[in-house]
């Protein structure tokens, strides 16, 4: 079972916007679109460029880098249906946003989710503009 933990005030993420979060050794890419929110892996599954400066068409999130493109709500890759980034569960409470953070052995934290790190650093790098003009995210 995923392990919720809060990130930011769902205020300074506005439709359109995106921020890149970093916990512990993790980077997630976290989109407002359309109002609903999604949590990728910032890192692109290609060569590592930045998903959380990509821009967005139609739920799919396109790379800043060669523009492979992902959906959000699945992370599977358009490109290549193999090749998927890493998706997380957003929940809302209050006004704050939690990510569901994997928690099976496959992962940085751990099977047990008590032991996630008691020190997780959060940093909230960047809030993006939407880069494409033509879509209100
Ligand atoms: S680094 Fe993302 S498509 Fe190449």
């Amino acid at each position: 079972m995923a392990k919720f933990v809060k990130v930011m005030d769902s205020e300074n993420l506005p439709i359109g916007k995106s921020a890149i979060i970093r916990i512990g050794e993790k980077e997630i890419a976290l989109f407002n679109y359309k109002g609903k929110y999604y949590a990728v892996d910032n890192k692109c599954p290609h060569k590592g460029a930045p998903l959380g400066e990509g821009r967005i068409e139609e739920c799919i999130v396109i790379c800043p880098n060669h523009e492979w493109r992902f959906k959000l709500e699945t992370g599977g890759s358009l490109q290549n249906p193999e090749l998927r980034t890493n998706v997380y569960p957003v929940r809302t409470k209050g006004n704050f946003l939690y990510i569901g953070l994997e928690t099976d052995s496959r992962t940085a934290f751990g099977k047990d989710p008590s032991k996630l790190p008691s020190n997780l650093n959060f940093n909230i790098s960047t809030v993006q503009q939407p880069i494409n003009p033509d879509e209100t995210l």
